[in-house]
């Protein structure tokens, strides 16, 4: 057991109070932060004359050199060891001496555990966004190929107006782009720096906070230390958008769940993103599709977690806390791995153009259309709505379309309607005449593209700034 008090006890932690108090196991992947976070704190010390110039150095060498050794292997990080934060300051002191004992001057775990975390989710930030820019490429892709694409656009599941491929997909763009948006917003406000609250009321030594803030990429330093060492706001912010991003995902997997059975055959997803049965030979499942919407449950589970977790404590910071992490780290890693197999599984997927126009022109989607012919003919929308849900009755007792009704048939239902009524009810003008901003008309869906292009030629990727710190 290595932790970092003692002094005050007379006897040692029972080995199962050690086990279950310590988070080594979990927040050692924050070894990076940890180790970037106090490269800042030490050589702000040294620059106030807080501790040497040579102690400064020391530290900074000799956690340059943990760091490289974990992440070559040489060096394990161990559960003898209280937390990642315990293992660097014990690693350190062992391999440097007394300048290792000296780098949490003017600092507290609750600090230094606030602001690495604080680091690791900026980082994961920035990862999560990488990954919806390329999605949107793809999106956007499938939109260009697919504006004229007819398909039914449904309501209740229920065929209700034909649309196009486009802008189904187009869809999935604005909800996608602003997810994007949102990780932006939080990255702004979350990035302004705990570090030098110490333990809740800040310290008699004195540090420069701004220093430290600006070193560490930050916008600048934290208003309240009190808030600052007990705020897990952000990172609360940052679930509920990944529980946003996946319910989009799901809410696409489902669609594509339906699309890919023998019943719709809109689309076929990729071999390569397929699976089989074991005893069913002819089985191609959906499974990745099945595994996202699935996994939406457990981020979903990670946000109501935290927030629980949060809602009781009293200021300021609380064991509790540790607590923050365990669904957070893995709300994070399942919702980036969601998103990079949903923009493959996109990429590759075939979609069955002929049988979604096909069925396009079934269910009736044009009978919105044919009761504005009727309006456009001088009869009053209500009037014209009964007329022709009196001709879909018709339709369905003949098993036949609209379009396929004898303009004698249809002149008894309404003596307004003219052989023009045929050109009226086709797919191709129900579409294309679809044009007021956001419908799937060419016009606007080019604008809509347009559009499109430039909030992803626009929106500047976010930079994790460890990303080259250690450099
Ligand atoms: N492992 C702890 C955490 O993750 C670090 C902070 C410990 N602070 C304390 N006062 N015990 O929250």
């Amino acid at each position: 057991m290595a932790q970092l008090w003692g002094g005050r006890f007379t006897k040692p932690t029972d080995e199962k109070v050690y086990a279950f108090n310590a988070s080594v196991n979990f927040d050692k992947r924050m070894l990076k932060q940890d180790v970037c976070g106090s490269i800042a704190h030490s050589a702000m010390l040294a620059k106030q004359g807080i501790i040497s110039e040579e102690d400064g150095k020391a530290i900074e060498e000799g956690l340059k050199g943990i760091y490289a050794d974990v992440v070559s292997g040489k060096l394990v990080i161990t559960n003898q060891y209280e937390d990642i934060h315990s293992f660097c300051e014990a690693v350190l002191t062992e391999r440097i001496g007394d300048a290792g004992k000296r780098l949490h001057t003017g600092r507290s775990r609750n600090d230094q555990v606030a602001l690495d975390m604080r680091m690791y989710v900026r980082g994961e930030v920035c990862i999560a966004d990488a990954l919806l820019d390329k999605l949107l490429v793809t999106i956007l892709d499938i939109m260009k190929a697919n504006t004229k694409t007819f398909m039914p656009g449904f309501t209740h599941l229920q065929k209700a107006q034909p649309v196009t491929l486009a802008h189904h997909m187009g869809a999935y763009f604005e909800m996608f782009k602003r997810d994007r948006k949102r990780l932006h917003d939080i990255y702004t406000r979350m990035n302004e720096c705990p570090l030098g609250s110490g333990a809740l009321a800040g310290t008699t030594y004195p540090l420069d906070r701004e220093f430290t803030a600006k070193k560490l990429g930050f916008d600048k330093a934290t208003d309240n230390s009190m808030d600052s060492v007990s705020d897990r706001d952000y990172l609360i912010e940052f679930l509920d958008a990944l529980s946003i991003i996946m319910m989009h995902m799901s809410r696409s997997c489902e669609e594509i769940i339906t699309w890919n059975t023998n019943e719709y055959r809109f689309v076929e997803i990729d071999d390569a993103y397929s699976t089989g049965s074991s005893i069913m030979p002819q089985k191609k499942n959906p499974d990745i599709a099945e595994l996202i919407r699935g996994k939406t449950g457990r981020v979903y589970g990670s946000l109501m977690g935290l927030l629980t977790t949060m809602k009781g404590l009293p200021l300021a910071y609380n064991k509790d806390m540790q607590e923050d992490k365990e669904g957070a780290f893995d709300a994070m890693d399942t919702a980036c791995s969601c998103l990079d197999l949903y923009e493959g599984m996109l990429r590759s997927m075939k979609f069955n153009n002929e049988i979604m126009e096909k069925s396009a022109a079934g269910g009736f989607t044009n009978a919105t259309d044919a009761a504005d012919y009727l309006v456009g003919k001088g009869i009053p929308f209500r009037d014209a709505h009964s007329v022709v849900g009196r001709m879909v009755l018709e339709c369905i007792d003949k098993g036949i379309t609209i379009d396929e009704m004898s303009l004698d048939d249809l002149k008894k239902l309404s003596s307004v309607i003219g052989e023009d009524f045929y050109e009226a009810v086709s797919i191709e003008t129900c579409v294309l005449k679809r044009s007021t901003k956001g419908a799937p008309g060419p016009d606007a869906m080019a604008d809509e593209i347009a559009g499109c292009e430039k909030f992803i030629s626009e929106t500047k990727a976010l930079a994790d700034p460890l990303d080259d710190f250690l450099n």
